[in-house]
């Protein structure tokens, strides 16, 4: 079967988000890792960095299979190693999260010690940061203890209150680090509203194939990379969105709605059906703009020696919804252009009549078959963003960024 059509099971939950775990030294720590499931279950992408002490309860491995991450420890790693530096990882979170948090651990963080690699992750760390405090009641009655949690709650830090009940020590009473659902739960819920929440959008991707015979096409090099990337930023930001690709070279993310398709024609059948019920449409897909007027019914030989193969243009889609779309609706089309960028996308944008273009350029880091791309976005004819290059996760938050304050979006939201 050539068209599929899915509808994703994961709810939005920690979609997209992206997790940093610090492990500090606890016997709490085999919690942690049910946590990294459960994290990874709700959509998150995990990457775990431990105290010295944490890896002789739990051996880095099982982490870093879980989280199907490099995990680090050592703050003098070599560089040469795959795991990533300290201020890299910093920048990257969402959320940080220590799990378990000890007493030692909160009262480095209290203080703004860093002395090895999970307080100094913790320390450069600008995302809002959750602690999930393991210890002794002794210890999580002691002032000392209660003095260094005020003051990180004074700084802004959340905690997700250890639960009462028999201790790794013996004892019974407050100081169990609460469970994986628990905190998982308390993320969730820190999260709030994203800024596309209840916005919904429509966002194409990949390539089309037209076939010429059985086992020949005609296609591009799209590896539906840029599309994928704005359909997980979306719905990181709270979007529904439904996706529509084509062939690509990497596998699709989650999504409300996937639907699969091969050819131009496919597309446009699906994206026109789908374009009433969007807020946003986004046409990262390359579409192929030449079919074969006829299909050879059996693969054509070679013997019949020079071939000649008659292509017509495929239907434009992103100009034929443009046309019809309705006054809250936000058109955005894709350009790819190898010469004369800034004189055919400015012919584009008034041709197609969409809102925003954002025009990419073919070159080294940038356009079709790369992880990087470097992006200039159009309001009309008016230039409003040019990124370097940038990763296409990078590029996709900031055309985000500049569509999410478009009126239209803004009135969208629930
Ligand atoms: N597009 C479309 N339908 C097509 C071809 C392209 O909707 N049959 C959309 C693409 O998804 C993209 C935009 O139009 O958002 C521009 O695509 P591009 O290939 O850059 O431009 P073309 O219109 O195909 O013009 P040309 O190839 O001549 O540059």
């Amino acid at each position: 079967m050539r068209n599929r059509r899915r509808k994703s099971n994961s709810k939005r939950g920690l979609d997209g988000t992206r997790i940093l775990l610090i492990v500090t030294g606890g016997i709490a720590a085999y919690k942690s890792v049910f946590l990294v499931r459960l994290l990874k279950r709700s959509g998150a992408e995990v990457r775990v960095v431990m105290s010295e002490a944490a890896t002789r309860f739990i051996a880095p491995l099982t982490f870093e299979v879980l989280s199907e991450n490099p995990v680090s420890s050592d703050l003098f790693a070599s560089r040469e190693s795959p795991v990533v530096g300290h201020v890299e990882l910093a920048t990257w979170a969402d959320r940080a999260i220590v799990a378990p948090a000890t007493a030692d651990f909160i009262a480095k963080a209290a203080l703004g010690l860093a002395d090895d690699l999970a307080s100094t992750v913790f320390l450069a760390a600008r995302c809002p940061r959750h602690f999930a405090p393991s210890m002794n009641t002794g210890m999580w009655k002691n002032p000392a203890v209660r003095r260094n949690i005020d003051t990180l709650q004074g700084d802004g830090c959340l905690f997700v209150d250890p639960g009462a009940g028999g201790l790794a020590c013996g004892e019974s009473g407050t100081g169990r680090m609460a469970e994986p659902e628990t905190i998982v739960k308390a993320i969730e819920t820190s999260l709030g509203p994203g800024e596309l929440e209840g916005v919904r959008f429509l966002v194409t991707a990949g390539r089309t194939e037209e076939s010429i015979d059985p086992v020949r096409y005609i296609s591009n090099r799209s590896s539906g990379r840029m599309g994928f990337a704005i359909a997980t930023e979306a719905r990181r930001r709270g979007a529904r969105v439904t996706l529509i690709h084509g062939p690509v070279d990497v596998p699709p993310p989650n999504a409300d709605s996937i639907r699969r398709v091969t050819t131009a024609a496919e597309m446009k059948t699906a994206v026109r059906r789908a374009f009433p019920g969007c807020d946003v449409l986004v046409m990262a897909a390359a579409v192929a703009d030449f079919t074969p007027v006829k299909r050879a019914g059996s693969k054509v030989k070679r013997n019949s020696g020079a071939v000649s193969i008659e292509l017509k243009a495929t239907g434009d889609i992103l100009a034929s919804l443009a046309e019809k779309k309705n006054k809250t609706q936000v058109v955005i089309g894709f350009a790819l252009e190898t010469e004369n960028a800034e004189a055919n996308v400015l012919k584009k944008i008034k041709a197609k009549r969409c809102d925003y273009m954002v025009l990419n350029m073919t070159g080294e880091g940038t356009g079709f078959s790369v992880p990087t791309n470097q992006v200039t976005i159009y309001r009309g004819p008016r230039k409003i963003l040019s990124t370097s290059i940038v990763t296409k996760e990078e590029a996709a938050s900031a055309i985000l960024d500049r569509i999410a304050s478009d009126g239209r979006i803004k009135q969208a939201r629930q």
